[in-house]
């Protein structure tokens, strides 16, 4: 039984030519980046070309890109800082962000007596500008926005420019999490109001556990971790070297065919969502499916029956990979918190599904024939 995996916002698979620039740097060219000899200063060199390059794709300084370990890191270093260096004493957020800002700013409410609002999230998942404009007006202190620029569940994509020129006009702090949009939209870091925004390799065909904090070079932030003088002094310990050169090629692949991938990808979810509504009775759709909306991402809900309680369970069993809740944070299905936002209708069950471009229109055919089956 071939595999059919469709959980590409989950993670994605290492881009053959991805692993092809990394593995010098597995292999022979081992040297430490902080040592001073040649052997070390060429590997020094792969991380500074890696970092140019980063920053040239989302038009950003070099000097504003600190490599991580990844989407988590980053975000938790952006909304600690915001808080720690930045004077921020209110966080504004909404209840669909992903756990790393939900958690860290979870814990900064309980622990540190940091005010906490949650935006309004409107029926079709977009957040409620209106409703923030509101909270931003009416706040107490230096705000930290920290809003999501799309949604690794349902898709639904922020206008980053709007909230941007919103926080400015209330001289707030914006974190954006964007490790779903970084190597799948342009950006222009240079004309975004933005502070902070976070990439993670493994969601465009690079390797895991290593990412970006994009910094804004306006603030000054303390060092994240102690202990020399890595990453300019912010991040101390020997970097993820190939990990670094990994995310770059990624990235810069990713960039030479953003358009091909996207029209590709969008064609491919489209024909699911048709398929779907041919073969499945009671099938809806979760988010801004037509509107500003990821094209990765499909999610759906099933008519809840005995059958369709076990669906995630059942498509494992038939080689097909898909999730239900955020399957970038736990394995175990819990329910999704950002579904029950939005709909917490107990008769339906949701799935995500979500492409890349290794998928086909076959792999469309064979799991809808498999959910007609199943349901
Ligand atoms: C929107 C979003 N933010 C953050 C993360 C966490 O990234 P990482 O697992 O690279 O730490 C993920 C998924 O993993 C994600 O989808």
């Amino acid at each position: 039984m071939e595999r059919i995996y469709f959980d590409n916002a989950a993670t994605t698979q290492l881009d053959p030519v991805v692993l092809d620039a990394m593995l010098p740097y597995l292999t022979g060219k081992f040297g430490n980046p902080s040592s001073i000899y040649s052997f070390g200063r060429e590997t020094r060199l792969a991380i500074e070309t890696a970092r140019k390059s980063v920053a040239k794709i989302l038009h950003a300084n070099p000097g504003e890109i600190f490599f991580t370990s990844g989407g988590t890191e980053s975000s938790n270093t952006a909304i600690n800082a915001a808080i720690k260096d930045l004077g921020c004493t209110h966080i504004i957020t909404s209840p669909i962000e992903h756990h790393a800002t939900l958690h860290t700013v979870e814990c900064l409410h309980k622990r540190d007596g940091i005010a906490l609002s949650y935006v309004n999230v409107l029926p079709s998942g977009h957040i409620d500008l209106a409703h923030l404009y509101d909270l931003l007006k009416g706040a107490e202190g230096k705000c930290l926005v920290t809003l999501m620029h799309a949604n690794n569940e349902i898709g639904n994509m922020l206008d980053l420019w709007e909230v941007g020129e919103m926080c400015k006009e209330f001289n707030a702090i914006f974190h954006s999490d964007t490790v779903q949009t970084v190597g799948h939209y342009p950006f222009n870091l240079h004309k975004t109001n933005v502070h902070f925004i976070t990439g993670a390799g493994h969601k465009f065909h690079g390797p895991k556990g290593v990412g970006i904090l994009y910094i804004n070079d306006s603030v000054k932030i303390s060092p994240f971790i102690q202990g020399g003088s890595q990453e300019r002094n912010m991040r101390a310990g020997t970097e993820n070297l190939y990990g670094i050169v990994g995310f770059a090629r990624a990235l810069e692949m990713a960039t030479e065919s953003y358009e091909e991938h996207r029209r590709y990808i969008s064609d491919l979810r489209m024909y699911m969502v048709e398929q779907l509504e041919s073969h499945i009775p009671g099938v809806v759709f979760n988010g801004d499916l037509y509107g500003r909306s990821l094209y990765t991402v499909l999610n759906v809900s099933f008519p809840r029956t005995d059958k369709s309680e076990m669906i995630l369970f059942n498509l494992d069993i038939n080689g097909i990979c898909a999730s239900g809740g955020s399957a970038c944070s736990s394995g175990a299905s819990t329910g999704s918190h950002v579904i029950s936002t939005l709909n917490n209708d107990p008769d339906l069950v949701a799935v995500r599904f979500s492409f890349s471009k290794n998928n086909t229109r076959e792999e469309v055919d064979r799991v809808v024939a498999k959910l007609k089956e199943l349901i």
